[in-house]
């Protein structure tokens, strides 16, 4: 079973990184690979519509492949003026719903203020929604991002800790539990 995280950030040292980490070392612990794609470490372009699609830079291909062979995603991202980054939301202009049918995604978010991601969390929903993915009901959110992390990047809030390494848990399960038939196997 491979499941793969996208972080929806463009700074280097990022805590959305650390949180997409957080659940994505869980589900290897429950037996998945696992790759991270950290958005600044992209260089996607702008999605501009274009007629051939086949024309956008190499690492769009690359980029959208790797979610389409993923057998579920963690998406994560910061809130920016109660939202996602622009820079998830261009990647994601680049999938369409054959590419993220049926599978299941873990949603989490970080804010820099006190009261989470909420409205993060909720657009990822509705956008995963969209695109005909399955969003694990359980999206938590990281807030005074900024002072949450430990040197060695887990939560300084152990509930939240243990929050976000349940759903890692649970994107395997609902994952195996999804795919009776084919049985993804874990390691
Ligand atoms: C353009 C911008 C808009 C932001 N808007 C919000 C916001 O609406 N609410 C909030 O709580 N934090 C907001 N923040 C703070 C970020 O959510 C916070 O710094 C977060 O940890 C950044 O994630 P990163 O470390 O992965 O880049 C904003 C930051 C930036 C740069």
């Amino acid at each position: 079973m491979k499941i793969v995280g996208i972080s929806g950030s463009m700074s280097k040292n990022s805590t959305t990184r650390q949180a997409v980490s957080i659940v994505l070392n869980a589900a290897k612990a429950a037996g998945a690979d696992v790759e991270l794609i950290h958005l600044a470490e992209w260089q996607l372009p702008i999605y501009d519509d274009r007629d051939d699609r086949s024309t956008y830079p190499e690492i769009v291909h690359r980029f959208v492949q790797k979610i389409s062979e993923a057998d579920g995603l963690v998406i994560g991202s910061p809130e920016y003026h109660g939202t996602i980054t622009g820079a998830l939301k261009n990647s994601i202009d680049f999938l369409e719903a054959r590419h993220l049918k049926d599978k299941q995604v873990a949603i989490v978010g970080v804010a820099g203020g006190s009261m989470g991601a909420t409205n993060t969390v909720n657009t990822l929903q509705l956008i995963m929604r969209n695109l005909h993915a399955w969003p694990l009901p359980s999206s938590p959110s990281v807030p005074g991002a900024s002072n949450a992390f430990t040197p060695e990047g887990t939560l300084k809030d152990e509930r939240l800790q243990a929050r976000f390494e349940q759903l890692g848990k649970q994107l395997v399960s609902f994952i195996q539990s999804m795919n009776p038939k084919t049985e993804k196997q874990v390691r």
